[in-house]
């Protein structure tokens, strides 16, 4: 554990009102709005079950504005309430009275749920610590709490005013996800080697795009394989693949994904087959084959062969970002085959994000990883050795409330 940052044993929470500032983003399934797994609430239950005495305050954001997943709370709140066995009140407010009346009529022992942070306008954009301190949602809750814990690993790259903002005006602890995160990412920081490989895939573009710029840059990346919407972007960008993209800034993406392949010629794998959908079956075609009103689903067995052999090669392999739409289970053989490769591997094996997460248990061999994180753009910072904000604040509350 870092010497700097103060835990949940370095403060007296009992009988305290505490801001417990998670990441409960969850997967949602696209068209029933489920949540498909609950691997990041039940991390958080960990910590809630170390805090029996205090008014805990649970807060997280989901998805984002205007996507399906940028929905309420009251899901989390209720299978929260399960993996606990206790009773758990969501409250449909982030800031205003009725959260401000739910903590001050709470007792010692009564866990609340927030809704999402995200339905608040600043919880969308970046602050400074200074500015944070004087947001909406730090000056209406601080009266109501007397110390706060950050939680959110798989945030901590993010400074909205609820990860930056109560460093130093309440007591404020690493909850024990990040303690745990930190200590594991410590240990496989001693004993990583190369060859890096680095296996990308999912749909969050922009961030895949900064996470191959920032670990190669910081020379974490000797080869980069590239899958699910992430892949279709550089394949455009070398005009290999004719269909649309729905990505937002698209040209942008697309003139730096060609930037990228231009100056770093020997780090890219792309697939060179796909699965897409067709009459309701899955069907293999090379990338040339595809045409414009063909969805992509997966990656093609070719490329699942040859991404394999670099995976089993590696001395230290990261993956983040499901190769395929693996919640349909015809298009899930290219996230189970990599994690499998990645399980078979001798290297140093991380997997990150929550759709990950889900899938290693899924196919049975998350025992076979040696670190998996509920955190995927926060990791990749981490990993390419960024400051992170939620560490910094960590670092200004130790500072300020450390003995
Ligand atoms: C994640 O799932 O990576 C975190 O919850 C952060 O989500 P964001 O990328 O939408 O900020």
């Amino acid at each position: 554990m870092p010497a700097k940052i103060l835990t949940m044993d370095n403060l007296d929470l009992d009988g305290k009102r505490v801001f417990l500032r998670v990441d409960i983003n969850t997967p949602v399934h696209p068209e029933t709005g489920e949540l498909l797994e609950l691997s990041r609430i039940e991390e958080a239950a960990l910590t809630i079950r170390d805090l029996p005495n205090s008014i805990v305050v649970v807060a997280s954001h989901q998805g984002r504005v205007g996507r399906y997943d940028y929905i309420s709370m009251e899901k989390h709140a209720k299978a929260l309430s399960k993996v606990l066995g206790k009773n758990v009140r969501f409250v449909q407010d982030v800031f205003g009275e009725a959260a401000q009346s739910a903590i001050d009529g709470s007792s010692p022992g009564d866990v609340i749920v927030l809704d999402n942070l995200r339905f608040t306008a600043e919880e969308n954009v970046e602050f400074s610590p200074r500015d944070a301190e004087k947001s909406v949602l730090v000056t209406r809750l601080r009266p109501h709490l007397d110390a706060c814990i950050l939680d959110a690993f798989p945030t901590a790259h993010r400074s909205p005013p609820s990860i930056v903002g109560f460093a130093e005006l309440i007591p404020t602890c690493a909850g024990r996800t990040v303690a745990k995160e930190l200590m594991k990412l410590e240990r496989i920081f001693g004993i990583e080697k190369g060859p890096y490989v680095t296996v990308l895939g999912g749909a969050k573009v922009t961030d895949r795009i900064e996470a191959i710029e920032a670990l190669i840059a910081n020379n974490r990346a000797d080869k980069v394989l590239l899958s699910g919407l992430v892949a279709l972007v550089f394949l455009k960008s070398k005009g290999k693949y004719r269909g649309s993209l729905q990505v937002e800034n698209e040209q942008k993406m697309l003139v730096k994904a060609r930037q990228l392949l231009d100056d770093h010629p020997q780090a890219f794998e792309l697939p060179t087959d796909v699965a897409v959908r067709v009459e309701g079956s899955r069907r293999e075609l090379d990338v040339s084959e595809v045409t414009e009103r063909m969805a992509v689903l997966d990656v093609g067995t070719k490329t699942i062969d040859r991404y394999s052999r670099y995976i089993k090669g590696a001395g230290t392999v990261f993956m983040s970002g499901p190769p395929g739409a693996f919640e349909y289970e015809e298009f899930s053989l290219g996230t189970e085959m990599l994690l499998k490769a990645m399980a078979d591997s001798f290297g140093t094996t991380i997997v990150s994000g929550g759709h990950l997460s889900a899938a290693l248990h899924r196919f049975g061999v998350a025992d076979s990883i040696d670190h998996v994180s509920t955190a995927g753009g926060a990791l990749v910072q981490y990993l390419a050795g960024k400051r992170l904000p939620l560490m910094d604040a960590l670092e200004r509350a130790a500072a300020k409330w450390g003995k």
